[in-house]
């Protein structure tokens, strides 16, 4: 911030400063400052350093925010250098912020701070980790790296990582203070400015995607449930050998995007949480309330862009379940031990180990219904959450007893389609490759590879 900790206490102690009111007194006089028109009507350094106000008012001085070019990629860190001049100043200090340009109050993307860069977040301006407030942040000189002495002008630099999904143009704005290193806030030179990034690769696909099939995306089964991971396989999802995963950067409200990579799937007039793009397949989930019986499917690209382009619509079926088993290849059930390691062949997946019997495995897999509570498609689950609908396990062809199923329900902290189940292996089972089956409301799991090895 650009007030040493010294400055707090005074303020405390008996309003040497008339700081704006708008200021949050509760974590010290610390404040976005920074001249965005949406942050305190432009509040700048000049709030406090007014000798020279308006900021920008001396046009000896030179302030500036330098990038390599005015465009951002989505996701892809940059370099950005904040540069100050003045012949006559002597310490220096600044404080940037990126916004969307679109809505100033928004942040857009996230600052990394270093030896003479100090980042807060939020509006309040909290110090690291920021946890609930991460965004605007803001990036500020550090006691340090106002380098009381140095004439002419200084340079600042740091990496900025824009959204991982476009969010339009980016406006960074500072504010800069060329000082007379007095250590009081009187005779400084205050600047402000401001650019604005375009983003790179932002919606512009162009070709009508084509759809092929839709289904299940753990047994490409055709049939759909509330709440299921599945794929759509097709072209021109994407532009060709770009490949786009949904992270946390990508999330809206605590849950999976309806777009992304400028990709939507809407399915029974809902649109779905999408969690993978590539030109010929679209990850999603199916929304909670689809309706079962036959529902349209359709592909969006570039979504409520003026350029907007739709595939031809699909019919697909939704089921009230549609159970299946994600798997290793086709060859094993996606199963691991109560310590997470892998069970699998190790010829499928190195460092896979068998199960033993009498050991509990995980097993994972999806279209086993909602749970109980329900969570909507794209939702993390929290915590435990039991399926909705009782399920019937059978291990080598014997039902497994309640008392071997130890948790069916979401895995926790993951989306809500996909369900983990707990079993312990009887004692009695076979070695080698042991068939397993779960049934949920009269459908059952399909049988190609849903086995795990057991030794
Ligand atoms: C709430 C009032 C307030 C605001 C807003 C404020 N400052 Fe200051 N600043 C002070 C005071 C008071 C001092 C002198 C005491 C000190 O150095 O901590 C000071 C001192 C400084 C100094 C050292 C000055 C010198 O001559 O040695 C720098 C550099 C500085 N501020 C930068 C900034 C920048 C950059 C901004 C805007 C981004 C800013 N300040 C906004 C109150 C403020």
């Amino acid at each position: 911030m650009p007030i040493s900790t010294r400055i707090f206490s005074l303020l405390f102690a008996g309003a040497l400063l008339g700081a704006p009111a708008a200021f949050a007194f509760s974590t010290g006089p610390r404040g976005p400052v920074a001249g965005v028109p949406t942050d305190n009507n432009g509040a700048n350094c000049t709030a406090c350093h007014r000798t020279f106000a308006p900021a920008n008012s001396d046009n000896t001085g030179r302030f500036q925010i330098l990038v390599d070019r005015l465009t951002y990629t989505p996701g892809v860190t940059k370099k950005i250098r904040i540069k100050i001049e003045h012949p006559e100043a002597q310490r220096w200090g600044f404080q940037f912020t990126s916004r969307q340009a679109s809505d100033t109050t928004k942040g857009a993307g996230t600052l990394v701070g270093n030896d003479s860069i100090l980042v807060r977040c939020g509006l309040t301006i909290a110090l690291p980790p920021c946890a609930g407030e991460p965004e605007p942040q803001f990036a500020e000189h550090t006691q340090a790296s106002t380098r009381a002495g140095t004439r002419a002008g200084v340079e600042w630099e740091f990496d900025w990582t824009p959204p991982a999904n476009e969010v339009g143009d980016i406006t960074f704005f500072a504010a800069g203070n060329a000082a007379d290193n007095t250590n009081t806030n009187a005779n400084d030179r205050i600047y402000t400015t401001s650019i604005t990034l375009k983003a790179e690769g932002a919606c512009n696909l162009t070709r009508k995607p084509t759809l092929r099939t839709v289904g299940n995306a753990a047994s490409f089964a055709r049939e759909l449930s509330p709440n299921l991971m599945a794929s759509v396989f097709g072209l021109d999802f994407e532009v060709a050998g770009r490949t786009r995963a949904a992270s946390t950067g990508d999330f809206v409200d605590g849950a999976f995007p309806q777009q992304l990579a400028c990709v939507a799937v809407e399915i029974g007039g809902r649109r779905a949480p999408i969690t993978y793009v590539q030109t010929d397949q679209i990850n999603f989930q199916v929304p909670a309330g689809t309706p079962a019986g036959s529902v349209p499917l359709t592909v969006i690209l570039n979504p409520g862009r003026p350029n907007e382009v739709k595939s031809d619509v699909a019919t697909v079926t939704v089921n009230n379940h549609a159970p299946a088993f994600f798997t290793f290849g086709g060859r094993s059930i996606a199963a691991q031990t109560s310590d997470f390691r892998t069970i699998a062949d190790p010829a499928v997946v190195p460092g896979g180990v068998a199960a033993r019997r009498g050991d509990v495995v995980i097993l994972y897999g999806t279209g086993f219904g909602l749970g109980e509570p329900v969570y909507q498609a794209g939702e993390i689950a929290s915590g435990q959450v039991p399926l909705r609908d009782r399920v019937t396990i059978t291990v080598g062809g014997t039902a497994l007893p309640a008392a071997d199923i130890l948790y069916a329900g979401l895995a926790p902290g993951n989306i809500s389609g996909l369900q983990q189940f707990n079993i312990r292996i009887p004692q009695s089972a076979a070695t080698g490759n042991l068939p397993i089956s779960i049934m949920v409301g009269g459908v059952s799991t399909p049988a190609a590879g849903a086995v795990i090895p057991v030794q």
